[in-house]
């Protein structure tokens, strides 16, 4: 039985005051949703300020990158000692940081492996761009981007996928909830492959890309979507609180 997950990820937006703000606003609505794991994944310099709001709530807190090294001469990153104790989550390799920071499936790995080291838990984002959806190699794409994460350490140590079509993110263009459930039971036959069964039984696999309050429901009926990874509508107390209500009354996933 694997417990579903709704997870925020506010990327480049909020000042620490308007992080302080929205936490408030979501917080009291959030805490009282059961059956769900709520994750919000503020900026790096709200993370503190959200975690003093968050503490001895049901919320989550999670970072939305981490650097591989654990200190030194790397001037402007974040290791994962300095948000271990800090979070519980990171997000890592999200389509944003491939397309823009030249994120390569090799350095993902490199992350996912240091934040399991440090005892954080990473969000691993996977997914495929436009034109090679268009192409046909989706389920290329997609092995390439797991297969070099794919550990059987990680997936014991509450290891999360996201499947995140890039041509969904922040388009309004979400996939249908078939699209999204057939790519996911890929995603998890691919786990299966390399790891076997109980680890693709086991391991979350959330849905990404324009997840709204509207087309919730419909994904989460869906036997392979595990909850989904929310941007845009995550920066919105109301619709946060729905998505992740509707969420726990859909049961989730098997
Ligand atoms: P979106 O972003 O919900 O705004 O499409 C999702 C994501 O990038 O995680």
């Amino acid at each position: 039985m694997r417990v579903p997950m709704i997870a925020g990820n506010w990327k480049m937006n909020t000042t620490v005051d308007d992080a302080v703000a929205l936490v408030k606003a979501m917080l009291p609505g959030l805490d009282r949703v059961g059956g769900v794991d709520k994750l919000i994944c503020p900026p790096f310099v709200s993370l503190a300020a959200a975690g003093d709001l968050l503490k001895g709530t049901s919320v989550k807190l999670g970072a939305q990158n981490v650097f591989y090294e654990a200190k030194g001469a790397y001037t402007g990153e974040v290791s994962p000692l300095m948000l271990a104790g800090m979070c519980e989550y990171v997000i890592v390799g999200h389509s944003e940081r491939r397309q823009y920071f030249n994120e390569t499936p090799e350095i993902v790995d490199k992350k996912v492996k240091a934040a399991l080291a440090a005892g954080l838990k990473p969000v691993l984002c996977i997914g495929e761009r436009l034109e090679e959806n268009e192409a046909g190699i989706t389920g290329e794409v997609l092995t390439r981007q797991l297969t070099a994460s794919a550990d059987q350490m990680y997936f014991k140590s509450g290891l999360v996928i996201a499947y995140e079509p890039v041509w969904a993110i922040g388009t309004g263009k979400s996939a249908t909830p078939e699209q999204a459930n057939a790519t996911i039971g890929f995603i998890r036959k691919l786990v299966a492959h390399h790891l076997g069964a109980d680890a693709a039984e086991g391991v979350r696999i959330l849905y990404g890309g324009s997840v709204t309050a509207d087309n919730i429901a419909g994904l989460m009926q869906q036997p392979e979507i595990d909850g989904a990874l929310v941007g845009g509508a995550s920066l919105k107390a109301d619709d946060f609180v729905s998505i992740t209500k509707q969420a726990s009354e859909a049961g989730g996933a098997a």
